[in-house]
C-alpha cells in the first residue's frame, strides 16, 4: 500500500479535467462536465466530470466512477500501484513505497541499532575490559571507542539473541538482520560471539551491518553480517557516513582495506578515507564515490597476491565498466609500504602516510608498470592478451601525447616494437561500453581532424606527396598514426585500403568506416591547397598543445618530488616548453 499522504499529493497536482480532456471532448459548466465516455461507445454524453470534487461518473452502459485513479486504472486497465505511478510520475512525485519490503527493511534497520546499543553497553561493564585492553594496546582510547561505535559481545551471558526479545525485536526481523545464526534445529545463537564488533553505516548513517574482529588469535580474524537486504559487502564502504563531506570539499577519497585502517586515518584528520573491507573494490563502489570526488585513490594490499588480485581486479572492472574514460581520469594508485598497513603507518608517523598518499600513480601507468602481474611475458599469447587487457583504457585517453606515451610505455613493457604493437589483433568490444568509448574518446571532434585530413588524402591522391613532406606521423593521434603511416608509403592505395577494409577486428573497421564518412567541400586546386595546410596546422597545434599540458604535469610532479639530482633534465623539459609555445604562437600568426 502506497502512503496515503503521498496519494494526496499525487491527487492535488494532477486535474482530472486536463487528463479527461485528452480522451474526450467536456462540455458544461464549472460544477458539471460533460462528454463522450471514453470507456463504451455512445451517441448522447453520459459520462460526466465533477471539477471541484476530482471525481467522474460515467451514467451509461459503465455505471462506474471515482477519482483520477479509478480514471487511469479504467482507461488503460491496469490496478491501483500502476496507475499511482503513472499518476506520480505525471505529477512529478517521487514514489517511495510503505511496503512490506519498506517495513522490513525498517525492522531491520532497528534490530540492529539495538544490537548495537547492546554491544557498546558491554564493553563498557566490568566484562568488557578485556576488549578494551585489547583496543586500547592498538591505541584506541575509551573516547574513541564511543565515537567509532565499537562494541563487544561474549559468549555465554545473556545473549543477544534474549536482549532482542527483551526489546520485543520479532525473531523473523533478528534473524533477516543475521544478527543470528541458526545452532541446530530451532536454535539461533548470536553470530557475533567473542568478537569486537564494529558499525557499518551507509552514507545516510544508516546502520546496515556489522564487522567483527576476534579478541585473540583465533579465527576467522574477521567475520561481518552476511548479505542481508541491508547489507551488501560490495555497495558498501566502511566510514563514508564519517568521510562523505571531506570527500566532497577536498575532491578526492582515498581507499584502505581495513576497518582499523579507516578508523586510524579518521582519528588523525584523514577524513577523505573509507574501507573496502578486505574484499575487491567494485564497479557499485566507484559508482558511489564517482559523484562526489574527481579522484579516486587506491591505498591496498601491497604483498605480492594482494597485488595480484588487486591488478585482475582493475582489469576486470575495466573490462565490464560502462565508462572507462572516467576510470582512467579518476583512479590512482599508491604502492603501499610492503610490511605496513595505512593504520600501522598513521599510528607510527601520520606525516609519513601524508607522503605516501600524495605519491600517486594513474591507473594507466600502474596497469603497464605491473603488467607482469597478471601475464606471463614471454609467452607470445600471453602478450596479446596483455595488450587486449589495457586497450580499451588507452583509447579513452583523451590527451593524444598522453596516449602516444601510453602505448610507448606498452610497448616498451612487452618488449615489443610500437610497429608490432599496433598489428596485434584487437579485442572484442564490450556491448556495454563499446557505445560509449566511441563517442567519447574516437569520435570526439578532436580525432575528427586525423579523420579529416586522411579523408582528404584520399580523396585527393594528388597532395599526399606535399602532405608526406610538411607533416610527420607522430603528429597524429596514435589510432591514426599508422593509417597515415601506410598511405604516405610506396604500398598502392587500392591494396592499403583494401587490406584494412578486409581487418577482422571492429576496432579498425569502425575507425575505416569513420574516416570514410567525413565529407569535403568541394573546391579547385588552389583551395584544395588551402584547405590541407589548415588542416595540418590545426593538428600540429594540437600535438604542441597537448605536449604542453603534459610538459606542465610533469613540470608539477618534479615540483612535488623536490627532485633536484636531474637538473639537466629539467632544463631539456624547460627549454622544449619554450619552444612548444613558440610553435604555437607561430603557428596561430599563420591562421590569419
Ligand atoms: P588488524 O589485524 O585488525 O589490523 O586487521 P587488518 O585490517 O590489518 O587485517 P587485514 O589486512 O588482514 O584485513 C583487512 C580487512 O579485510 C579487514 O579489516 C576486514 O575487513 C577484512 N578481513 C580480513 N580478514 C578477514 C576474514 O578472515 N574474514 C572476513 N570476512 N574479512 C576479513
Ligand atoms: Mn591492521
Amino acid at each position: 500500500m502506497a502512503k496515503p499522504d503521498l496519494v494526496k499529493e499525487v491527487k492535488s497536482k494532477l486535474d482530472l479535467v486536463e487528463l479527461v480532456s485528452d480522451n474526450t471532448n467536456l462540455s458544461g459548466n464549472k460544477n458539471a462536465l460533460k462528454g463522450l465516455c471514453p470507456f463504451h461507445n455512445e451517441k448522447t454524453p453520459s459520462f460526466v466530470v465533477y471539477p471541484d470534487k476530482q471525481t467522474w461518473r460515467c451514467f451509461g452502459a459503465c455505471s462506474t466512477g471515482g477519482d483520477i485513479f479509478n480514471f487511469i486504472m479504467t482507461s488503460e486497465n491496469i490496478n491501483f500501484p500502476q496507475a499511482l505511478s503513472i499518476a506520480a510520475s505525471k505529477a512529478g512525485v517521487k514514489l517511495t513505497f510503505n511496503s512490506d519490503t519498506e517495513r522490513d527493511t525498517h525492522s531491520v534497520e532497528n534490530a540492529n541499532e539495538i544490537a548495537a546499543s547492546y554491544f557498546q553497553s558491554l564493553i563498557k561493564t566490568p566484562e568488557g575490559l578485556k576488549a578494551r585492553n585489547y583496543l586500547n594496546e592498538r591505541g584506541i582510547s575509551e573516547e574513541i571507542i564511543s565515537r567509532r561505535g565499537l562494541g563487544v559481545n561474549y559468549e555465554g551471558m545473556n545473549t543477544l539473541v534474549d536482549h532482542l526479545k527483551s526489546k520485543s525485536v520479532d525473531s523473523s526481523s533478528a534473524i533477516k538482520s543475521g544478527l543470528l545464526v541458526k545452532w541446530n534445529n530451532n536454535v539461533w545463537k548470536d553470530t557475533f560471539t567473542n568478537r569486537i564488533t564494529i558499525e557499518i553505516r551507509d552514507e545516510n548513517n544508516k546502520l546496515v551491518g556489522f564487522g567483527a574482529r576476534a579478541l585473540g588469535q583465533n579465527q576467522p580474524k574477521y567475520i561481518n553480517t552476511r548479505q542481508t537486504q541491508l547489507f551488501n559487502k560490495s555497495k558498501v564502504l566502511y566510514g563514508l557516513n564519517w568521510a562523505k563531506n571531506s570527500i566532497k570539499e577536498s575532491g578526492s577519497a582515498i581507499i584502505v582495506e581495513g576497518y582499523f585502517d579507516v578508523i586510524t586515518a579518521h582519528e588523525n584528520g584523514f577524513m577523505n578515507v573509507v574501507g573496502c573491507m578486505g574484499t575487491a573494490i567494485s564497479d557499485d563502489h566507484l559508482k558511489i564515490l564517482d559523484p562526489l570526488c574527481s579522484k579516486i585513490i587506491l591505498s591496498l594490499d601491497s604483498d605480492i597476491a594482494g597485488k595480484k588480485a588487486t591488478y585482475n581486479n582493475l582489469i576486470k572492472i575495466i573490462r565490464n565498466f560502462e565508462k572507462p574514460d572516467l576510470l582512467h581520469e579518476k583512479i590512482y594508485l599508491c604502492d603501499s609500504d610492503k610490511d605496513n598497513d595505512p593504520d600501522t603507518m598513521i599510528r607510527e608517523n601520520p606525516e609519513s602516510w601524508k607522503s605516501h598518499i600524495n605519491d600517486t600513480k594513474s591507473l594507466i601507468f600502474y596497469l603497464i608498470e605491473n603488467i607482469d602481474y597478471s601475464y606471463n611475458l614471454s609467452d607470445e599469447t600471453e602478450i596479446i592478451e596483455a595488450s587486449q587487457s589495457i586497450y580499451p583504457i588507452i583509447i579513452t585517453i583523451k590527451n593524444s601525447h598522453e596516449q602516444n606515451k601510453a602505448f610507448d610505455h606498452l610497448a616498451k613493457k612487452l618488449n615489443i616494437s610500437r610497429e608490432k604493437l599496433q598489428l596485434l589483433p584487437k579485442p572484442k568490444k564490450n556491448k556495454r561500453q563499446s557505445k560509449h568509448i566511441y563517442s567519447q574518446s574516437w569520435q570526439n571532434n578532436e580525432n575528427k581532424l586525423d579523420e579529416a585530413l586522411i579523408n582528404f588524402l584520399i580523396t585527393n591522391l594528388e597532395l599526399i606527396e606535399s602532405a608526406k613532406t610538411i607533416i610527420d606521423p607522430k603528429y597524429f593521434s596514435p589510432l591514426y598514426q599508422h593509417i597515415y603511416e601506410k598511405i604516405i608509403s610506396d604500398v598502392p592505395l587500392e591494396e592499403i585500403l583494401n587490406n584494412m577494409k578486409n581487418s577482422s577486428d571492429e576496432f579498425t573497421l569502425e575507425l575505416i568506416e569513420s574516416i570514410f564518412n567525413q565529407t569535403q567541400p568541394s573546391s579547385s586546386h588552389e583551395s584544395k591547397i588551402t584547405i590541407m595546410n589548415d588542416y595540418i596546422r590545426r593538428i600540429r597545434e594540437r600535438y604542441l598543445k597537448e605536449r604542453k599540458i603534459e610538459t606542465e604535469k610533469i613540470m608539477k610532479e618534479r615540483m612535488v618530488e623536490k627532485d633536484k639530482n636531474s637538473v639537466q633534465e629539467w632544463d631539456y623539459i624547460i627549454e622544449e616548453a619554450i619552444k612548444d609555445n613558440q610553435e604555437i604562437k607561430t603557428l596561430q600568426e599563420s591562421k590569419n
